[in-house]
């Protein structure tokens, strides 16, 4: 199979790592893709978003099967596209269609659907700026601390967590205000959930599902959680407080309803759903939805996932995915990320990295980087994954710590203390 990945993160050098490992794998193909993909197959210098292009680039290279790894194509609707082409109808496409995207596109349609379908989750209203003055008094009587998101896409800053009636209502109003751009045209009001965070991942052919390794992640820049929330500090795999009895609850009273609750309400789901779960009183409750896998939690998933990537797709396209059962490796798996220093604020690019060929016993899994002749360079904020599998999380973060020593740029910074928590 030929194959085109689209995406450039640290996720998706972690799909191009697993997916060459699979003996259907002709050659892969990453638009754009980073210099840790450019070691795994083509980088193709396109953009996810432009689909004419990524036409052309299909329609050049006889791709068999595409990939999507982030979620802006999926929610600009690049299923959709394909489905509408003659020359791309039958070339399979991993992600869902617009529609369906919206569970991550739209905070406003995820929470209907929750409430829908009787999914746990915060209690909430929605305002746009013809009702501002009651967004107004609902917030006013809200307790605090409460949550405001944003409705659209805002690249990861769209929710506030405001501890004061005066900052919610700043919030709110510079919202519906335009600093989301259209985003934030509408937006969610909802209680503020206290509890533990944790991630799960399932892919669906919109009747069936598979159930992928559970993670954690760490989003702020500061240990000890504190701090601007970033893309992602760090992750681990599996989550010591996930239990059988918990996954149970979660299966029952999430992921079945809402497989089922999407195929109901006649929206064909293809492709990842991330639920992004919290537990209050030992209850799990959705805290969002993702139409894509996480970043940088596929960095401890997939190595721990021991089935042929390709072969879980073929057999999805094939109508057969209640046949595939997910085989995880028992060993746990730590991811740290070294970012530039600055982010999540301004941060420079085109540091040189050295010392990636001394790591041992570890995956690097490039994100913000790129080749300068010889040489790897930053090229983002989150600039590397250093993964690695132990006997428990402390082992395998005390091996990611070690070959961070060796690995050097200048301004280099990462989180001490993944995992603190657990
Ligand atoms: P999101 O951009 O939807 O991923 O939200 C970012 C983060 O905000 C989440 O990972 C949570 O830590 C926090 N958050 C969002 N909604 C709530 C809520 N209702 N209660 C508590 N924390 C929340
Ligand atoms: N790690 C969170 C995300 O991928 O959105």
């Amino acid at each position: 199979m030929k194959i085109l990945l689209l995406g450039s993160g640290g996720r998706e050098h972690t799909f191009a790592w697993k997916i060459t490992q699979s003996r259907h794998c002709d050659h892969l193909y990453i638009a754009p893709g980073n210099a840790g993909t450019a070691e795994l197959g083509t980088n193709v210098e396109v953009s996810p978003t432009d689909f004419e292009a990524v036409k052309a680039l299909v329609l050049d290279k006889n791709i068999d099967l595409v990939i999507v790894g982030p979620e802006a194509p999926l929610v600009d609707g690049i299923v959709d596209f394909f489905k509408k082409d003659k020359q791309l109808r039958n070339i399979a496409i991993i992600g869902p269609n617009k529609e369906a995207a919206q569970l991550e596109g739209s905070k406003a349609f995820a929470k209907q659907f929750m409430k829908d379908m009787l999914i746990p989750t915060a209690a909430y209203r929605e305002f746009t700026n013809d009702n501002k003055e009651e967004g107004l008094d609902y917030i006013r009587q809200h307790t605090y601390p409460v949550v405001l998101k944003a409705d659209g896409l805002a690249a990861g800053k769209g929710v506030i967590i405001s501890q004061s009636q005066e900052e919610a209502e700043e919030a709110f109003l510079e919202m519906l205000g335009g600093k989301f751009g259209k985003a934030g045209q509408k937006v969610v009001v909802e209680q503020f959930l206290d509890g533990i965070e944790f991630s799960v991942f399932v892919l669906t052919d919109g009747e069936n599902y598979v159930v992928l390794p559970e993670a954690k992640d760490y989003k702020r820049i500061g240990e000890g959680d504190t701090g601007l929330n970033t893309g992602g500090m760090g992750s681990v795999s599996p989550v010591s407080f996930v239990d059988e009895a918990l996954m149970d609850k979660v299966e029952k009273s999430i992921i079945q309803p809402t497989v089922n609750g999407l195929r109901e309400k006649g929206i064909v789901y293809r492709g990842f759903i991330f639920f992004g779960l919290i537990v209050v009183d030992g209850d799990p409750l959705v805290i969002e939805y993702n139409c894509r896998m996480g970043d940088p939690e596929t960095q401890v998933v997939f190595p721990r996932l021991k089935n042929d990537i390709l072969e879980i797709f073929q057999a999805m396209e094939s109508g057969q995915l209640a046949t595939v059962e997910v085989q995880m490796d028992e060993r746990a798996a730590a991811a740290v990320i070294m970012v530039s220093g600055g982010y999540p604020e301004a941060y420079e690019k085109g540091k040189e990295i050295t010392g990636l060929e001394t790591v041992t016993d570890s995956l690097v899994f490039h994100a913000g980087t790129k080749k300068a002749g010889e040489s790897v360079v930053s090229n983002g904020g989150r600039v590397l994954a250093v993964t690695s599998l132990g006997n428990n999380f402390q082992d395998a973060l005390r091996q990611s710590y070690q070959n961070i020593e060796k690995i050097t740029f200048e301004g280099k910074y990462y989180r001490r203390d993944i995992g603190f928590d657990l």
